[in-house]
């Protein structure tokens, strides 16, 4: 499980989380929306170590994050992160693209790692593009690889930051069918997402961030059919 006790943290002067807590357990899904500049891509990157945080605390599996003496590779091993776009290796195959961590940072040989990746690879239907270079692929196509590429190291936890907002609006759809296919799975999420009806249709929880508060977190029926906050029914209203 993750949790997050109380985490503050700056960039500078700037205050960008402002005392979050937060727990998801194994096989939950929670969301994240709120305005940009909410703090949501700086928790993802604190959860899995990317980001250094000011006081407060985040365990995940009852490791803590920040700890001295925690090794952040072995942890990061364990939660698959998954960004707006990903820049795959121009020059390698999709294949060999998703192939390459398993390699290199888990030592595993050619061959099964090979295996690995071709499963996640067919997993996320692109099956028949193991040979394709990256830049033949669909938008769409380019980032059910980088969901590939991070299963690939079987992680428990995935964190997605909107990872349909680069896209075409056509080629949304296959993209967060995707994500849904995996929580579904059960497998432990946090997604950043604009997609409204994706959160309400996925999401265990959905967590409302208003200037580096969670304002708000409840079921999605809660949030969206009956908001507490007015911070939270002003921005629903403003992405309707
Ligand atoms: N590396 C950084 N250095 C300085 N400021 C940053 C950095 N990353 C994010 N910020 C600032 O922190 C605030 C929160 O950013 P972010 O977490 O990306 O918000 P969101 O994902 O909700 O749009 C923004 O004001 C942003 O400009
Ligand atoms: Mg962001």
């Amino acid at each position: 499980m993750i949790k997050i006790q109380n985490v503050h943290k700056s960039f500078g002067p700037l205050k960008v989380l402002k005392g979050i807590d937060l727990t998801v357990e194994k096989g939950e899904v929670v969301t994240v929306i709120g305005g940009s500049g909410s703090g949501k891509s700086t928790l993802l990157t604190c959860i899995n170590g990317l980001e250094p945080i000011d006081t407060g605390r985040i365990l995940v599996d009852g490791t803590e994050v920040h700890a001295r003496t925690t090794d952040l590779n072995r942890l990061r091993q364990n939660i698959g992160i998954v960004f707006q776009q990903w820049n795959a290796f121009p020059h390698l195959t999709v294949l060999e693209n998703v192939t390459l961590a398993p390699r290199k940072v888990l030592g595993i040989g050619k061959a099964e790692a090979e295996a690995i990746a071709e499963k996640q690879l067919r997993h996320v239907g692109l099956g028949e593009k193991l040979s394709t270079f990256p830049s033949r692929l669909s938008g769409g196509q380019q980032q059910r690889m980088a969901i590939a590429r991070a299963l690939a190291m079987s992680p428990d936890y995935m964190l997605f930051d909107e990872v349909t907002s680069a896209l075409d609006p056509q080629l949304v759809g296959e993209v967060l069918e995707t994500l849904k296919m995996l929580a579904e799975e059960g497998m432990t999420m946090i997604c950043v997402t604009h997609e409204m009806a994706f959160a309400r249709d996925v999401s265990d929880r959905v967590a409302y961030f208003h200037k580096g508060i969670m304002a708000e977190i409840g079921a999605p029926e809660q949030i969206f059919g009956d908001p507490q906050h007015p911070e939270t029914r002003a921005f629903l209203a403003s992405v309707r």
